[in-house]
């Protein structure tokens, strides 16, 4: 897929923001000069320069952006633009404060910082199309132009009074009368039942914090109005010129908006991807990353761009630790092997002052081109450069799909039970990821919404599905029936979409699909012990287990003690033409292994590599490459049956060779 057609080739480069050197023209010529020695070929421009586009209302500067973007196009260096939407000048803040967010206590922020505007606001809605509508005329048909990038880093709520209304006028077209919207949300409990629609208010700070199916509205709502938000940029930049996409940049573990509904108002997915390397754990993080990566592929189904990582360290994490050697070149293949289409950073430069000053970049403030740095952003590029023959090459057809659905985060987060405050679904959710990330096998993620296909797929897996749809309650059953492996667990089937329990037992619609009905649930203290006994092995369990009433299905694992020791804790069922697995509590990661390599044994998964990889190293499959990843944190010993070109370096690669730490290649057939 070609989302850039003015530039088919792999992007690299990163946030450029040379509105802090107007006055210096020698480094904005230095600028170009270093980029082309770091074989950069496209940075983004204008994320944060309204102040400078527009120094007073209705008067516009952009000579020197035209400047800026006409020096970039003689150098050959491509330019993503941005809408300055992610902050505003001080000048509309003081004339018109109803830009200015209003956080749940009801105070109104005052000038400052950034990502903090209403998104409701008429006022602020009108001056960002009129910013860019500026910017598409000047500059949508420039050749340098490859994509807009709006805002940056979408977020947040408002609770100013446009919002409320805003808040109640989204509520009246979901639910029509007050006494659906009282039932949806459970408001006999604790008298809160609504008699007028005046008296609803946004959930949150010193008003109503006890009603979950209202927060689960509330975010929803807030996903909706930073889509329409961000979707009128789309229409004032398209209205110019339709054929330049629209992209705007995602977050890791983004909990406020729905991902998948946000992703329908952008043409194309970016995102930034901050790992905490050497922090612990690579392979975890490892893990954790391709998550986020296989997750950004899947929101639109296709493949994405990382738009910001950093070359060497970041400034906001407690502790600011430096990339190793060899990890930028790792951490960057990784994105590519998931399905990017660039490596990008933030930030090309780092300014002389300000939150930003010491965050890593790709020129330090000596200015120089000759640092580790500055090199191992180099040999990114080149390995970019090699690897162009991937270019339009997606991923293999994934055989395994992982549910991951935001309502039912917010609900798992705001249902009070179990480990109150700390259910850690992404952190579970990843766990069965891993098992088959280190299997090398492709995983796809999809939600619970009707446009979710599962068709194709050999194996379903919904962990922690507490949310369940009717509809999707369905889908899983026509996909068990019809010959699919569905694995399901604990905590599943026992809410519907606004919040409220299924009557009748959990899972809901699933109990003879898996032939087990699950009773109660149970909550671990770190200092208990449970555990999954299986095939003569005992994994530990931790923080959930529930106790399964066996309705015809086949126990293939039980707990080990307490009350319900001996009582299943794994089980299947076949059901129609397929088969339904039950895992009734959170196993450690060695026993979701277990469970998945017979798994995939059985249906026979695909992987990028059919030889035995040591513990750390990774194999992932794009375009018929396999990216080969040493995340182990030591030398590694490989062999490999067939001969492969690493298609970084152009060597030959058979037999036994070892592999670096941060070691990684691109084999292809060879
Ligand atoms: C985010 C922002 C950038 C910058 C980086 C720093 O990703 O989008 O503007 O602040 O963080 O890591
Ligand atoms: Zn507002």
């Amino acid at each position: 897929m070609n989302f850039t057609p003015r530039f088919p080739n792999f992007l690299h480069g990163g946030d450029y923001n040379p509105d802090q050197w107007l006055d210096r023209p020698d480094i904005l010529d230095r600028d170009v000069e270093l980029m082309q020695a770091a074989h950069v070929n496209c940075v983004s421009v204008g994320i944060f320069s309204w102040a400078r586009l527009e120094p007073e209302e209705g008067v516009y500067d952009f000579e020197w952006l035209d400047q800026v973007i006409d020096r970039l196009w003689k150098g050959g260096i491509h330019v993503i633009l941005a809408t300055p939407s992610g902050a505003r000048p001080a000048w509309m803040a003081q004339k018109y404060p109803e830009v200015l967010r209003v956080n749940d206590h009801y105070q109104r922020y005052h000038f400052g910082a950034r990502h903090n505007h209403c998104l409701t606001s008429p006022v602020y809605r009108r001056k960002v199309r009129e910013m860019d509508t500026k910017l598409a005329e000047r500059y949508a048909h420039h050749p340098a132009v490859i994509m807009w990038h709006l805002s940056n880093e979408l977020s947040g709520s408002c609770w100013c009074p446009l919002c409320q209304e805003a808040w109640r006028g989204w509520l009246k077209d979901k639910y029509g009368t007050l006494d659906k919207l009282n039932d949806a949300w459970w408001t006999s409990f604790w008298a809160h039942r609504y008699t007028d629609w005046s008296q609803v208010e946004a959930p949150g700070g010193l008003g109503e914090t006890s009603t979950n199916g209202m927060y689960i509205d509330w975010r929803r709502f807030s996903t909706h109005q930073c889509k329409t938000f961000m979707m009128a940029e789309r229409d004032a930049v398209q209205a110019v010129n339709p054929d330049l996409l629209c992209t705007a940049n995602l977050m890791e573990r983004f909990w406020d908006y729905d991902y998948f509904d946000l992703a329908e108002g952008m043409d194309v997915v970016s995102w930034d991807s901050y790992p905490e390397w050497h922090s612990g754990d690579d392979v975890a993080r490892a893990a954790e990353f391709a998550m986020n990566h296989d997750m950004m592929r899947s929101y639109k189904d296709q493949p994405f761009f990382l738009m910001e990582s950093t070359p060497s360290q970041v400034n906001w994490k407690p502790v600011n630790k430096l990339k190793r050697p060899g990890m930028h070149l790792l951490s960057s293949m990784q994105a590519l092997a998931h399905g990017s289409q660039s490596v990008m950073y933030f930030q090309w430069r780092k300014g002389r002052g300000a939150a930003e000053q010491f965050h890593g970049a790709v020129v330090d403030h000596d200015g120089r081109g000759d640092t580790r740095v500055f090199r191992d952003v180099t040999s990114v590029g080149k390995a970019l450069e090699a690897l162009q023959p991937l270019y339009g090459l997606e991923k293999r057809k994934a055989e395994v799909c992982i549910i991951y659905d935001w309502s039912n985060w917010w609900a798992i987060d705001y249902a009070q039970t179990g480990q109150k405050d700390n259910m850690k679904y992404f952190d579970s959710v990843n766990m069965h990821y891993r098992s088959l990330w280190e299997r090398g096998v492709n995983v796809d993620f999809r939600d619970t919404r009707d446009c979710t296909d599962l068709s194709g797929y050999k194996l379903v897996i919904c962990p922690m599905l507490f949310m369940l749809r009717e509809s999707f309650a369905r889908k899983l059953r026509a996909f068990t029936e019809n010959g699919g492996t569905l694995l399901v667990t604990y905590f599943s089937g026992v809410v519907d979409e606004t919040g409220n329990a299924w009557l009748g037992g959990a899972p809901y619609g699933l109990i003879d699909v898996l032939g087990v009905r699950a009773t109660e649930l149970d909550a671990i203290h770190p200092h208990d012990r449970q555990g999954l006994v299986l095939d003569g092995k005992t994994y530990k369990i931790t923080e959930l287990c529930e106790i399964p009433e066996m309705h015809g299905a086949q126990t293939l694992g039980t707990y080990a003690e307490d009350f319900y020791g001996g009582m299943a804790c794994l089980t299947k069922h076949t059901f129609g033409k397929g088969q339904a697995y039950y895992l009734a509590a959170k196993v450690e990661q060695a026993g979701l292994d277990a469970i998945y390599g017979a798994i995939a044994d059985e249906l026979a998964l695909t992987t990028a590599l059919q030889d035995a990889l040591p513990c750390g190293v990774i194999a992932t499959e794009r375009g018929g490459a396999v990216f080969l990843q040493n995340y182990s944190g030591a030398v590694q010993q490989v062999t490999l049956v067939g001969s492969y070109i690493d298609m970084i370096t152009g060597e030959k690669v058979s037999g036994t060779f070892e592999m670096p730490v941060n070691g990684v290649m691109v084999l292809a057939e060879g």
